[in-house]
């Protein structure tokens, strides 16, 4: 798998590497401390690939800092090397698992919105585990979410889609569901104008989409679960294979 196709990427100041995070004993990290104007918006793109979303929207939202997060790091160099091309500086990209992420070391209430597009559908049962929608993750979205705050969900696959709507009906207390606005950035035509969505789109494939608002409930039972789990050494992270290529 090479984005790239063998042209040598430089993440610059706009890649940063997961060993780079603190120790989870250090206390919560703060992404938006990465960027110059840290009081701005923040939102989060989980599963950026090559970066098409970021580099396409931050433009359109000068004030808003966006933090990427790839798994690969084949994609994420290739995100973060588009990003510093670009020099965008209201965008860092960050090599990491975000659900690992966001259970160990993201604050409380710092994102104004989550996107979450054409994740991976993980299809055989038994590595469901693997999606990123959980009903764990959806408690921890919603304690990193700020109030109002949104998680925006799009994919291409059936099973996934009625996976999130079982999770959002599951979930109904921490989220209202409502329709997903296209972003200014997407084309005429797109849902949202990621990568994936432009080559599924060749092929012909519908696109399903939510958004889901999160409601003022207490974070109560996430407070919980963050202190009866095992924080993971951030050089270690190894859980994830790789993904269908971009
Ligand atoms: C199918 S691709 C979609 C990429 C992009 N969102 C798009 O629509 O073009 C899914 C991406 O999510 C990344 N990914 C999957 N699980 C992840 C996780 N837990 N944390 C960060 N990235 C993840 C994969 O490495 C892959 O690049």
């Amino acid at each position: 798998m090479d984005p790239a196709r063998g042209k040598t990427l430089d993440v610059g100041n706009f890649g940063i590497d997961q060993s780079h995070l603190p120790a989870h004993d250090a206390g919560p990290f703060d992404p938006r401390l990465l960027f110059a104007a840290p009081a701005h918006s923040f939102e989060i793109e989980i599963g950026t690939g090559k970066g098409t979303f970021l580099v396409q929207q931050a433009v359109r939202q000068p004030n808003t800092n966006f933090l990427g997060i790839e798994w690969t790091a084949e994609f994420w160099r290739y995100a973060a090397d588009r990003v510093r091309r670009r020099d965008l500086t209201n965008i860092r990209v960050l090599h990491t698992d975000a659900t690992e992420l966001c259970r160990f070391w993201l604050p409380d209430e710092i994102a104004a919105v989550i996107h979450l597009y054409f994740s991976d559908p993980w299809p055989k049962s038994r590595h469901h585990k693997r999606r990123v929608v959980q009903d764990e993750t959806l408690r921890h979205f919603h304690r990193v979410l700020k109030p109002g705050g949104e998680l925006r969900l799009v994919t291409d696959h059936v099973e996934l889609w009625k996976w999130y709507q079982e999770h959002a009906a599951r979930n109904a207390e921490l989220f209202e569901i409502k329709p997903f606005a296209t972003p200014e950035s997407a084309n005429a035509g797109e849902v949202v104008g990621t990568n994936f969505e432009r080559k599924f789109a060749r092929e012909g494939r519908p696109f399903m989409a939510m958004t889901l608002v999160k409601r003022p409930t207490p974070s109560v039972a996430i407070s919980a679960a963050r202190s009866s789990s095992q924080p993971p050494n951030p050089r270690s992270f190894s859980r994830l294979p790789d993904p269908s290529p971009l």
